[in-house]
C-alpha cells in the first residue's frame, strides 16, 4: 500500500521519496487520515482514488514531501556568469526589442528569482526603458505565499554581499525584508513542472532556471524535462541546473557553456552556426564546447579517463596507482612529480584533479582542495569519492549547507550502487560503507 502511495506521489510531482521520507511515509499517512476523520490510512487512501478533493490533497503533500531548501546567491559562480557573460549577451541580442524574460521553475520561497532581480537591479540600474519578466513557479503553495512575502531568516540571506544587504533589505524582528521594488519585479505562480510546458508559453524565455529540483525525479522524467524546457527558450538561450544536475544533459538539445567556473547550458535547437555571423555565441556553436570541454567530452565518454589502448595511457594509468599510496605516506613531493607529470599528458583528467585535490586536502590546504574537487564536479559529477570528499572540505570550511547538499547527493548517487561494491580499493572502502559514512555526518551537521 505504501509503495503504491510512493508510486501516485512520482506520478504525481515527479518526486521520487528517498529511504528517509519513505521511512516516514506510513507515519505521515496515519496522521493525514486522522486529521482528516478517517478511520484508516485504507479508508484514505480509497478516498484518493475516488478523486473527490484530490487537488486540495496534492497540495497538501507536495508542501509535506518536496525538499524546499534554497538561500541567496546559492551557487554564486552561476549568478557570476549570468552577471558577466548571459546577461550582456542577452542586451546586445534583444537590442532591437528590449525585452528580456526569466522563468525560475521550482523557486521555493523565492530566493533564486530574487537574486536574480537583485543582479538586475544592481549591476544593470540603466535598463529602465527595458521589459524585463520574472516569472517563477513551485509545486509548494506555502512556499510560494512565502515568496510573495518576502520575508527571510538570516539564514537565506548570508550569503547577500554587504552592499546589496545594506540597500535592499529591511531588517524587521530578526528577519529580512525584501524591498517592495524588488519584490514587484518577479511573478509568482503555483505550477507542477511535470505538466511542462502546459501554462507556459514555447520559445519565450531567455533564461530558465530549474536548479536543484529534477535531481529528485527519475533519470527519464528528468530528461523529457530538460527537453521540453530548452524548447521553452529563445533560440540559443540559456538554461541554468543546480550542480549536480548538469549530467542529465548529455545527448539532448542544450550544449554546455563553461563560463566564470559556472556551467551554463545553451539551447542548441535548429540553430544554424552561421546564420548570423555578428553573434559572437552562433560562432562558438560551430565547436559548442570550448577546448577544455571537449576534453572533458573525450573524458566523459570513456567508462575511465585513463583506459586507452595506447601504452603512453596505460603508463599514466601506472603512474596514477603510484599516487594515493604516496600522498597517504605524506610523501608528498614524490606525489607531486607524479600528478605533475600526469597533468602534462593529460591535463584534464577528472582522477589527476581528484587527487591533486587529496593532495591539498591530506595538507589541510582546504581551499585549494575544494578548487580540484569542484572542477571534477563537472566532469563526473557522480564520482563517488569526490562527492564526499566535496563535502568533507566544505564541512572543514565551515560551508555546512553546501556539504548537505552533497552528502544528500551522494547518498542519492549511492542508492543505486550495490553496497558490497569497492569503490576506493586502496583503502578498501565499500559503497555500503561511504553510504553509512555519509549518512552519520549528515546527521552530525543537522544538529550542529
Ligand atoms: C530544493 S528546492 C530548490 C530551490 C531553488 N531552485 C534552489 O536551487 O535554491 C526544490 C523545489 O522544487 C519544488 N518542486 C518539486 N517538485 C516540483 C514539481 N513537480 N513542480 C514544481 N516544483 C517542484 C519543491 O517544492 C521545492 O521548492
Amino acid at each position: 500500500m505504501i509503495r503504491e502511495f510512493g508510486k501516485k506521489i512520482e506520478e504525481w510531482f515527479g518526486l521520487r521519496l528517498n529511504k528517509n521520507k519513505q521511512k516516514e511515509l506510513p507515519v505521515l499517512l496515519v496522521q493525514r487520515a486522522r486529521f482528516l476523520g478517517f478511520r484508516t490510512e485504507q479508508e484514505y487512501l480509497r478516498h484518493l482514488g475516488s478523486n473527490t478533493s484530490l487537488d486540495t490533497e496534492m497540495k497538501y503533500w507536495a508542501s509535506v514531501l518536496t525538499v524546499n531548501e534554497t538561500y541567496f546567491f546559492r551557487n554564486r559562480e552561476q549568478w557570476k556568469a549570468l552577471e558577466e557573460v548571459v546577461i550582456p549577451y542577452l542586451l546586445m541580442k534583444n537590442s532591437d526589442t528590449h525585452q528580456l524574460s526569466f522563468l525560475s521553475l521550482g523557486a521555493a520561497s523565492g530566493e533564486e528569482p530574487y537574486t536574480l532581480a537583485l543582479v538586475l537591479a544592481s549591476s544593470f540600474p540603466h535598463l529602465t526603458d527595458w521589459n524585463i519578466e520574472i516569472h517563477a513557479t513551485d509545486i509548494d503553495e506555502e512556499k510560494i505565499s512565502a515568496a510573495r512575502n518576502g520575508l527571510y531568516a538570516q539564514r537565506s540571506v548570508n550569503t547577500v554581499p554587504d552592499e546589496l544587504l545594506e540597500q535592499y533589505f529591511l531588517r524587521c524582528n530578526g528577519r529580512y525584508r525584501l524591498d517592495d521594488k524588488i519584490r514587484s519585479k518577479v511573478r509568482f505562480f503555483y505550477h507542477n513542472i511535470l505538466k511542462l510546458p502546459s501554462g507556459l508559453p514555447h520559445g519565450k524565455y531567455d533564461v530558465i532556471i530549474c536548479r536543484n529540483v529534477i535531481i529528485y525525479f527519475s533519470e527519464s522524467v528528468a530528461k523529457t524535462l530538460i527537453r521540453r524546457m530548452a524548447e521553452m527558450l529563445t533560440p540559443q538561450g540559456f538554461l541554468m541546473l543546480g550542480h549536480s544536475e548538469g549530467y542529465l544533459t548529455s545527448g539532448l538539445n542544450v550544449s554546455p557553456r563553461f563560463e566564470q567556473g559556472a556551467v551554463l547550458y545553451q539551447y542548441n535547437n535548429g540553430i544554424s552556426a552561421t546564420s548570423d555571423s555578428s553573434d559572437p555565441f552562433a560562432c562558438q556553436l560551430q565547436s559548442p564546447l570550448a577546448p577544455e570541454m571537449q576534453e572533458f567530452r573525450d573524458d566523459r565518454g570513456s567508462n575511465d579517463d585513463v583506459l586507452d589502448q595506447s601504452r603512453e595511457k596505460e603508463h599514466v594509468q601506472e603512474v596514477l596507482e603510484e599516487i594515493l599510496p604516496l600522498i597517504d605516506k605524506k610523501k608528498f613531493w614524490e606525489a607531486k612529480q607524479r600528478l605533475d607529470y600526469v597533468l602534462s599528458l593529460k591535463p584534464l583528467s577528472p582522477h589527476a584533479f581528484y587527487l591533486l585535490g587529496m593532495w591539498y586536502f591530506m595538507q589541510e590546504m582546504y581551499g585549494d582542495a575544494l578548487h580540484q574537487f569542484d572542477k571534477v564536479r563537472y566532469i563526473k559529477p557522480d564520482h563517488v569519492m569526490n562527492l564526499l570528499h566535496l563535502a568533507l572540505t566544505s564541512q572543514k570550511l565551515g560551508k555546512m549547507t553546501e556539504a548537505r547538499e552533497y552528502y544528500h547527493y551522494l547518498t542519492t548517487v549511492l542508492q543505486s550502487v550495490p553496497s558490497e561494491l569497492c569503490i576506493d580499493e586502496y583503502h578498501n572502502l565499500t559503497a555500503g560503507f561511504i553510504r553509512i559514512l555519509a549518512e552519520r555526518n549528515m546527521k552530525g551537521l543537522s544538529y550542529a
